[in-house]
C-alpha cells in the first residue's frame, strides 16, 4: 500500500518511514521542514535502499495536498505533522491551534474529496487527564489538559472520531505514545532537538557529547521510590513498528480505535541516568532542580489492548534505547546540521 507519511522528516515519522518501506509499502512524505531536516529522508533512503517521494509543503496547503493525491495511489495517511514543544505551545497558542488543528482538517477533507478512507494519528499520553490511576488504560478519562499542545492532541482526536462516524467506510487509529527515545540501530537517523532539548533523553546524550555540562534533574521529592519521576519510555523502532501493525489492522476494522503504544514499564529520572552511564560508559554530571510545572509524578501504560488486538509488543528494552541513543549522537554529535 501507498502511505502518506504527515511530518516524515521528523523524529519518529523518519523511522516509521524505514518499517513501512521495509515491510514493502510506498512512502510519500509531506513536511514543511518546520522542524526537521530533508537529510533525514536522504537517510531513510541509504537504510532502506528504497526511494521515498519527499514533497516540501505544509499540510495546510489544500492544492499541495490535491497535488500529491493526485499523483500518487495513497491507500492510507499516517499523520505526524505538528508542532510538539510544551513550554512554546503556552507561550504561543494560537500558532499551536492553527498548525496542529487546521493540519488535520486540511488533511481529513482532502482525504473525504480523494476517496482516502485510513488515518491513523499521532497522538499522546498528555490527553489522559491528571486524576486517572496508573497503569493508563485506553478507556481512562482525558482531557483536562495542562497546556495548548495537549489540547490540540485531544481536539485532533475528536475532530477524527468524529470524522470516522460521518464519512462512510472511514478507519481512524489514534495512537497514544508515551515517551519515544532511542534511534534506529545504524545511527544514520535519530532525534535532532532545535535549540535546548526540552525532553530528557535529548538531554542526556547532548550531556554525553559535551554541548551541556550537565543535566538539571527536576524534582527528587516525588512519591515515587528515589524521588524522581517516572515515566514509560519506548524505543522508537518500537513505536514505529506499532504503525506498521496499525495500518494492517485498519484493513479489517473500519470505524475508531485508540490505542496505547507504551512498554507498561516505568523508569524514574535518576534509572535513566544510571543505565544512560552503565552502557554507554560515560558519566553524566547532574544536579537535582525544582520540580518542572505540570510534571506528574508516574506516567504509564497498559500497553495490553495493542498487544490483543494490533498483534504488537514493544520488544526493545532499556539498554538497546540508551545504546542506540548514542549511536545517533556520537556518530552525528550537531545532529543533521553537520
Ligand atoms: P518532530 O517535530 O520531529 O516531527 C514533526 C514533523 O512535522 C517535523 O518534521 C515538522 O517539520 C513537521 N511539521 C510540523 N508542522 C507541519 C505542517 N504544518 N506541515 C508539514 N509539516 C509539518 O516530532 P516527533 O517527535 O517526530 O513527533 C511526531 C508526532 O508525534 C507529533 O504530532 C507529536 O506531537 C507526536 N508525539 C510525539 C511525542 C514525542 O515524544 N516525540 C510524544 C507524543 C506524541
Ligand atoms: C513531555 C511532555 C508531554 C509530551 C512528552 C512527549 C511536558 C510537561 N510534557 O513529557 O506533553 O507528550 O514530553 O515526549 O513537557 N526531566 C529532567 N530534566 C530535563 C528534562 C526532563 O529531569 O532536562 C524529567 C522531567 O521532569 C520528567 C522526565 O524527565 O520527569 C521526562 O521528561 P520529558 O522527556 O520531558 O517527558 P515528559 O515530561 O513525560
Amino acid at each position: 500500500m501507498n502511505v502518506l507519511v504527515t511530518g516524515g522528516a521528523g523524529y519518529i515519522g523518519s523511522h516509521t518511514c524505514v518499517e513501512l518501506l521495509n515491510k514493502g509499502h510506498g512512502v510519500v512524505v509531506i513536511d514543511n521542514l518546520v522542524n526537521s531536516s530533508a537529510k533525514a529522508i536522504e537517510r531513510v533512503e541509504q537504510i532502506t535502499g528504497k526511494h521515498v517521494d519527499f514533497y516540501e509543503n505544509d499540510v495546510r496547503d489544500r492544492a499541495a495536498l490535491d497535488r500529491i493525491f493526485e499523483k500518487h495511489d495513497i491507500g492510507a495517511a499516517i499523520h505526524f505533522a505538528g508542532l510538539k514543544a510544551v513550554g512554546e505551545s503556552v507561550q504561543m497558542p494560537l500558532e499551536y491551534y492553527d498548525n496542529n488543528l487546521f493540519s488535520t482538517v486540511r488533511l481529513c477533507e482532502a482525504m473525504r474529496d480523494h476517496g482516502v478512507k485510513n488515518i491513523i494519528f499521532s497522538s499522546s499520553a498528555t490527553v489522559y487527564s491528571g486524576t486517572n490511576q496508573m497503569p493508563l488504560r485506553e478507556t481512562d478519562v482525558t482531557g483536562m489538559c495542562t497546556n495548548p499542545y495537549g489540547w490540540t492532541k485531544y481536539m485532533s482526536e475528536q475532530i477524527l472520531r468524529d470524522s470516522a462516524k460521518a464519512i462512510e467506510d472511514w478507519s481512524v487509529v489514534l495512537l497514544r505514545y508515551f515517551n519515544p527515545i532511542g534511534a534506529h540501530s545504524s545511527g544514520l537517523i535519530g532525534e535532532d532537538p532545535r535549540g535546548i532539548p526540552n525532553n530528557l533523553m535529548p538531554f542526556i546524550s547532548q550531556v554525553a557529547i559535551g554541548r551541556r555540562d550537565h543535566l538539571n534533574i527536576f524534582g527528587n521529592d516525588y512519591d515515587t521510590p528515589d524521588g524522581t519521576c517516572i515515566r514509560d519510555y519506548i524505543h522508537v523502532t518500537d513505536l514505529a513498528r506499532g504503525h506498521v501493525a496499525a495500518i494492517d489492522y485498519m484493513v479489517e476494522h473500519r470505524g475508531e480505535s485508540v490505542f496505547n503504544l507504551g512498554t507498561g514499564i516505568g523508569y524514574s529520572v535518576l534509572d535513566m541516568v544510571k543505565a544512560f552511564e552503565r552502557v554507554n560508559g560515560i558519566k553524566i554530571p547532574y544536579e537535582f532542580a525544582p520540580r518542572r510545572a505540570g510534571d506528574l509524578p508516574k506516567l504509564y501504560s497498559n500497553p495490553d489492548k495493542s498487544a490483543e488486538l494490533l498483534g504488537w509488543k514493544a520488544e526493545y528494552d532499556l539498554d538497546d534505547m540508551c545504546r542506540d541513543t548514542w549511536a545517533w549522537q556520537s556518530k552525528n554529535p550537531m545532529g543533521y546540521g553537520e
